[in-house]
């Protein structure tokens, strides 16, 4: 594995950390206060002290790096951006289902540079640096080489906390359960994504999500060969909240399966 770039250290650091504090929670989870912020959307003590221990190793040692952290928002003004979501799967967490993890992201001048994605459970550490590739503990990551739709076991997230776009969203499931060979809907966006880069999707599309759901996940698909884009393949997705992914052949099939679906709402902006 090539050397690994300073940064990723420190936030391979602060993600530890992070999962430190979730996997002792877990161990307790009927004594949580866990808040309402709206319908369906819960935050709990652990996504706020998982968060707070994250940028507080981040800003030691980059203390002029801007923050966008999902529970506490934005923080700073610089060309590096850390984008962190210090629990991405929290309603699994919740209920003791494990699959969840912690994202943290570096953006640097509008550019997603590394990412790590921790799954403190499994005691799984993904890392991408851009052009140095992507890892899961040490192993290189590539995407699937499946290149038929129908052969394809793709990955998804159902709406439920915005409606907006439930019908549109309900008629692509249905395409995509008769077109590949399935579906799934593990409940981590971020995880979603770190498995196509692995090969172990082929591909996965949402609509509606946050860059930090997203950013790290991204970059771990890009680095392991895959392709990543907004519901027309195009750019814009991290800020943009949908995407498609997969490798080359099945996100190119992808699109295709959602086109028909897509209101003017769910197309590229500006394109
Ligand atoms: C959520 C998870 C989920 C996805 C949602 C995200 P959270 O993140 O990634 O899989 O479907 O859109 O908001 O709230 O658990 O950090
Ligand atoms: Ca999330
Ligand atoms: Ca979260």
């Amino acid at each position: 594995m090539a050397t690994i770039h300073p940064m990723v250290n420190i936030a391979v650091k602060a993600a530890r950390r992070a999962g430190r504090i979730i996997n002792q929670a877990s161990g307790n989870l009927d004594v949580l206060t866990v808040r309402h912020k709206s319908l369906n959307d819960l935050v709990s003590e652990v996504d706020r002290a998982a968060e707070a221990a994250i940028i507080d190793t981040l800003r030691t040692a980059y203390p002029e790096h801007a923050i966008l952290a999902e529970e506490s928002g934005a923080a700073g003004q610089s060309e590096y951006v850390w984008i962190i979501d210090p629990l991405d799967g929290t309603t699994n967490f919740l209920h003791g289902f494990p699959q969840y993890c912690v994202s943290i992201a570096l953006v640097h001048k509008g550019v997603i540079t590394h990412g790590v994605i921790y799954d403190p459970s499994r005691n799984d550490l993904y890392i991408a640096s851009r052009g140095r590739g992507a890892y899961l503990n040490d192993k290189r990551l590539r995407v699937s080489r499946r290149d038929k739709l129908i052969d394809a076991l793709v990955g998804t997230g159902f709406p439920f906390r915005m409606f907006d776009y439930l019908d549109a969203y309900v008629s692509m499931l249905k395409d995509f359960m008769t077109k590949t060979a399935g579906v799934r809907r593990p409940g981590s966006a971020a995880l979603d994504l770190a498995a196509v880069a692995a090969g172990r999707l082929d591909g996965f599309w949402e609509i509606g999500l946050a860059p930090w759901d997203m950013a790290a996940g991204c970059l771990m698909i890009t680095e392991a060969g895959g392709l990543v884009g907004d519901l027309e393949g195009n750019e814009g997705y991290l800020h943009g909240g949908n995407i498609v992914a997969g490798n080359a052949k099945i996100f190119a099939q992808m699109l295709q399966v959602i086109q028909p679906h897509l209101s003017p709402a769910l197309r590229s902006k500006g394109a």
